[in-house]
């Protein structure tokens, strides 16, 4: 299947990166086909709340800018995976701008082959997934009614280490 996957690092070493390219390793090892957008090197404005694309634009967005790209990956992919690290208690400041804009792509219903969800996150500290993962419960598989393919964190030394790397190659690798 197509997987497309929102990193919302600006660290292209960092530690979701990390994560993502060992995820990507095994879902591609058993021939899905992983798209991956560092949204931090995109320019992707927030959404204006015009009501544009909820109105006469029927779904599509006043703004054009880097989320034609993602719009038209969303539109063709069967699975999500949102990456971030942990900022202040959330995701980034980059990747809400992205998943606010997802206001058009969910009008009037969710992007047509788009079944299946998952989460990546790293932060510091142990216990900091709450508001993230409130989120993803709430606006992914509740509003957007995706399935949960799962939810993989790291945090402190977890960060980078094999175990988590060969955690989330395995992830990758057992996707139908
Ligand atoms: C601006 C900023 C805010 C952060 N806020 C938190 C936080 O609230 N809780 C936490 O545990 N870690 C926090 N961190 C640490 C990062 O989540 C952590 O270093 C993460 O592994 C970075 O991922 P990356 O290497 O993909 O960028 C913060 C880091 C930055 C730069």
């Amino acid at each position: 299947m197509k997987i497309l996957v929102l990193n919302g690092s600006p660290r292209p070493n960092g530690n979701t990166n990390g994560m993502i390219k060992a995820f990507r390793k095994g879902a591609a090892s058993v021939g899905h086909q992983v798209d991956v957008i560092d949204v931090c090197r995109m320019k992707i404005n927030g959404c204006l709340a015009c009501e544009y694309c909820h109105t006469k634009g029927r779904g599509e967005c006043v703004q054009k800018d880097g989320m034609q790209q993602i719009y038209a990956l969303l539109s063709e992919s069967e699975m999500l995976v949102i990456a971030s690290p942990i900022y202040y208690h959330g995701i980034t400041g980059q990747l809400k701008c992205v998943l606010d804009r997802f206001y058009s792509a969910a009008y009037p219903s969710r992007p047509p082959k788009l079944k299946k969800a998952a989460m990546i996150l790293s932060s510091g500290a142990p216990d900091m997934y709450d508001e993230a993962m409130f989120s993803y419960q709430g606006d992914f598989l509740d509003y957007l009614g995706l399935e949960d393919m799962g939810v993989f964190t790291a945090h402190g030394g977890e960060n980078g280490s094999s175990q988590k790397l060969a955690e989330l190659f395995g992830f990758g690798a057992s996707l139908k």
